[in-house]
């Protein structure tokens, strides 16, 4: 028995392979790093839903173009009540409020709606009311356009384009298993996504890049890095950005966000920081779990990029969604054609009734 899971096959998939050895990533058919950069978030998400999608005959971009304005007239009502929440908070009720019966088809609708409720749920942190989408730009360009509301330069939409890409879709990640146990149910797009977002939403998912930003302003300096990370540790801390569950050598998509994170000026300006911060930490952890290689994850260049695009931290993990939802979709849509109802035992280890005497 796995508590974690750890070798379980809990579904088959034509839409990604993690090969944690190798360190490699496979989106259906092209190792990650033949696409990210190469390829526009459209077409990744239109080369996952392939097959298991209906094909309208239109382009992907357009038809996500008209999702996002459809999902807009979502946002000020559902807005009016959202109190103090967090923009995360904010972007699942946003998603929540989208309804199970569309005319936009599902995979179209959550993908699309995601970059407009995200860019809604930042600007309300700061204070500021939505910006319409702009059906004829594509997500990371509508996206930060939203956001900001001023359109960004080719440079930023393409360092976000390639950051969406590199995350799109990784496995049998906790959020993707969540929303294929929803979808397993027939529950639906939505609600499939939204059970992925609740996933996505913790540290040891989707909210690390925040804290690595942290780590980095705490440290300050890389002649400090040794000292902080020992001592974060014998507090008994994880450091945030390392370790992964199924890669034991680097995660592929370091490397790719890391060369984006260069192209920045933002970005260029923290990466000596960084890298130094990188080194320290894989130095300890080497040293301190032997048991266990650590290396650098996803979300440590990730923090870097996001930062670099002037996004805030609140907005990390919102942005991480813009991301995911096309492989949340695809493989809702997969386990609605292809996959079982998922429905594992536990072992009971409570006390049992007593008998009578
Ligand atoms: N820092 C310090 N120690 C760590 C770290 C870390 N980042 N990650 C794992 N360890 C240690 C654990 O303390 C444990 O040590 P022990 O055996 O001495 O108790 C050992 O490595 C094994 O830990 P597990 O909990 O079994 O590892 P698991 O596979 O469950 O953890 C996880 C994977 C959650 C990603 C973990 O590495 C972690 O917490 N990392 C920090 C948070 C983070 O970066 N999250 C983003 C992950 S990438 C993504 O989801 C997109």
């Amino acid at each position: 028995m796995s508590l974690g899971l750890d070798d379980v096959i809990a579904a088959e998939t034509v839409l990604s392979h993690v090969d944690g050895e190798a360190g490699r990533l496979i989106i259906r058919g092209h190792d990650l790093e033949t696409l990210a950069g190469r390829a526009s978030y459209e077409q990744v998400a239109a080369l996952l839903w392939t097959g298991f999608a209906p094909d309208s005959g239109e382009g992907t971009a357009a038809a996500l173009g008209r999702a996002r304005v459809a999902a807009f007239g979502l946002v000020a009502p559902v807005l009016q009540g959202a109190g103090d929440l967090t923009p995360v908070e904010v972007l699942r009720l946003l998603l929540a409020a989208l309804p199970d019966a569309s005319p936009v088809p599902g995979h179209h609708l959550v993908t699309g709606a995601m970059p407009v409720f995200a860019a809604a749920a930042i600007r309300r942190s700061q204070g500021q009311g939505p910006v319409a989408p702009d059906a004829a730009l594509g997500q990371a360009a509508d996206f930060l356009r939203m956001v900001r509301g001023r359109p960004a330069t080719p440079a930023e939409v393409s360092a976000l384009d390639t950051y969406l890409v590199t995350v799109v879709d990784h496995g049998l990640n906790a959020s993707t298993f969540a929303a294929r146990v929803v979808a397993a149910t027939a529950a639906g797009m939505v609600s499939s996504v939204v059970a992925g977002l609740c996933a996505l939403k913790g540290p040891l998912h989707g909210g690390a890049p925040g804290p690595v930003l942290d780590m980095l302003d705490a440290i300050g300096s890389a002649d400090r890095a040794a000292d902080w990370l020992a001592a974060a540790l014998d507090r008994g801390e994880r450091l945030m950005g390392f370790g992964h569950r199924v890669y034991r050598v680097r995660d592929p998509r370091a490397d790719v966000l890391k060369a984006v994170a260069a192209g920045l000026r933002g970005g260029a300006n923290r990466i000596r920081l960084a890298e130094a911060v990188e080194q320290a930490a894989l130095d300890v952890l080497a040293t301190r779990k032997r048991s266990r290689p650590l290396q650098t994850n996803v979300e440590f260049y990730t923090a870097l990029v996001l930062e670099a695009l002037g996004l805030p931290r609140a907005a990390f993990t919102p942005v991480f969604a813009v991301g995911r939802v096309a492989g949340w979709a695809a493989h809702v849509l997969e386990q609605e054609q292809t996959g079982r109802l998922i429905r594992p035992q536990s072992r009971y280890v409570g006390p049992m009734p007593r008998q009578a005497a």
